[in-house]
């Protein structure tokens, strides 16, 4: 089954499938260069709190400042690193990586390619530079010069021929979940400088994480050597917008002017960033697009190292959750799912109202280390949480209400915990969010719009936006951010 490639052959790079829309990184030792810009001319194009921004501008603006400023940017990443470690950046957390803003991880995923066989290359590497965070750049170790590795995409009943590269410094392997195969033979380590291959055959459908598995595990799990492969069922699947998303944990060392792993941090479970697909919130700064009734298909495996992912869209529940992505597996009506290190499920999910839709693990620890992102649905009306900041609060809301409320927000609180109103009477909220998290204003139990609850949009840092509704009853209602259900909370007391 197993047969050893001759030693760093080039031309073992011949592949069939071009996952994620990109030539996959071959046996060329090709490798993503992590950006490292300097935030003078970026911040200058997206102002405080701007999340939308053209993204050509963004690029003009960072190729700029790379030709002018390797000195200033040295400075800033050092003086930046002095400055403290990334406990202290986590707590803003819906910063967002400048890389980020300029090219995030491609989530979107095309169809498998018809060819029966599936001749795949991947590089490992252990010294790519990679941006993970706001300032926070990782000496990731990788399949393919990036973290995750780019998803791989293949049919039920194919074959799949792969070939391992190890352009590393330390010996690595590959270990594909989706295969039945014994591990002793085709996952061994393959020492700096050789290639091996082996092949197998995608029997089981679904979605899988794939690894290296070179002891110790966690260490070369937790530096980034990971990904996600769907195995498409034989019968094909009803047409979809997909998106391939992979969770996982960064447990950073101070080294210099980037940071590594840090395994002590590793073994005991203290991840300082919990990420979707390599960079904490970058899908706040680029959502991901569908439109209103669009079938929605979520790849999602679940890297760890070591954390359990609790899935969720806020705002939606999945039509269908299928645990390991395969067919046969089908629940309905699950608004959350666990996840496992090492696991992986498909959800797809129909959202009929245009708006904003965080995904998040609802285990909050987690997310609020990064691991948020947001699915955009059609068109936000203004001052939904696209980041533009309105100036003053909506004219034709406002003016039939006899009650006009200010809310602010804060990382995370809100600043007028008590409101109060009358019932009959229409109220107009105002809300502003001053912090730099995600918020968003519910108040449980009072129909607003649509029959749901009255309700602000998610909001993101700087942002504002308005609501109206028209309090029925008397009594004492609990507002809550959805985000932060258990800090930050009001009351609402309508005579
Ligand atoms: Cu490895
Ligand atoms: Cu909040």
């Amino acid at each position: 089954m197993c047969r050893a490639a001759p030693d760093h052959n080039q031309d073992v790079s011949r592949h069939d499938i071009a996952p994620g829309g990109n030539e996959m990184a071959l046996a060329t030792g090709e490798r993503r260069q992590g950006f490292r810009p300097s935030l003078k001319g970026i911040g200058a194009v997206l102002g405080t709190g701007a999340l939308v921004w053209g993204a050509l501008a963004v690029q003009a603006a960072i190729v700029g400042e790379r030709q002018e400023s390797t000195t200033a940017r040295l400075e800033q990443q050092i003086a930046q690193v002095q400055a403290g470690p990334p406990a202290q950046a986590q707590r803003y957390t819906t910063e967002v990586s400048d890389q980020a803003k300029a090219q995030p991880f491609d989530a979107t995923l095309p169809p498998a390619t018809t060819a029966p066989v599936k001749e795949i290359t991947l590089t490992a590497t252990d010294d790519t530079i990679v941006g993970i965070a706001k300032d926070i750049n990782f000496t990731g170790w990788t399949f393919g010069g990036s973290v995750p590795a780019k998803p791989l995409r293949v049919r039920q009943g194919d074959t799949v021929k792969f070939t391992l590269v190890n352009n590393g410094k330390v010996g690595h392997s590959m270990d594909f979940h989706a295969a039945s195969i014994n591990p002793g033979a085709a996952f061994k380590t393959v020492l700096p400088g050789q290639s091996f291959s082996f092949e197998w055959k995608a029997v089981n459908p679904g979605v899988y994480m794939f690894h290296c598995g070179t002891p110790p595990v966690i260490e070369h799990i937790g530096n980034g050597m990971y990904g996600a492969i769907i195995v498409d069922p034989a019968e094909g699947l009803a047409p979809a917008k997909e998106f391939a998303l992979v969770q996982s944990e960064y447990y950073l060392d101070k080294k210099g002017e980037v940071y590594t792993g840090h395994v002590g941090k590793m073994m005991e479970g203290t991840p300082d960033y919990v990420v979707w697909n390599g960079m904490a919130n970058q899908y706040v700064a680029s959502p991901l697009k569908a439109d209103p009734g669009e079938l929605i298909r979520l790849w999602v495996v679940n890297a760890g190292p070591s954390q359990t992912s609790a899935f969720h869209v806020i705002g939606a529940v999945f039509s269908a959750y299928y645990p390991d992505g395969n067919l046969a597996n089908k629940q309905v009506g699950v608004s959350t799912a666990t996840i496992p290190a090492g696991g992986a499920a498909m959800f797809e999910l129909t959202i009929p109202d245009a708006g904003t839709y965080p995904f998040v693990t609802h285990s909050f620890a987690d997310a609020s280390k990064g691991a948020i992102g947001v699915l955009q649905v059609g068109t936000p009306a203004a001052g939904e949480a696209d980041g533009h900041t309105m100036d003053a609060p909506a004219s034709g809301h406002g003016s039939a209400a006899a009650v006009k409320l200010d809310v602010t927000m804060l990382d995370n609180k809100f600043a007028q915990p008590q409101l109060s109103a009358k019932a009959g009477e229409m109220v107009s909220v105002n809300v502003v969010n001053k912090g730099s998290a995600l918020h968003n204003l519910r108040i449980a139990g009072v129909p607003g719009d649509g029959g749901k609850d009255a309700q602000s949009a998610l909001l993101t840092g700087g942002a504002s936006g308005s609501f109206t509704f028209t309090p029925a009853k008397a009594g004492t209602y609990k507002f809550i951010c959805d985000v932060h259900p258990v800090e930050m909370t009001g009351t609402l007391t309508v005579k």
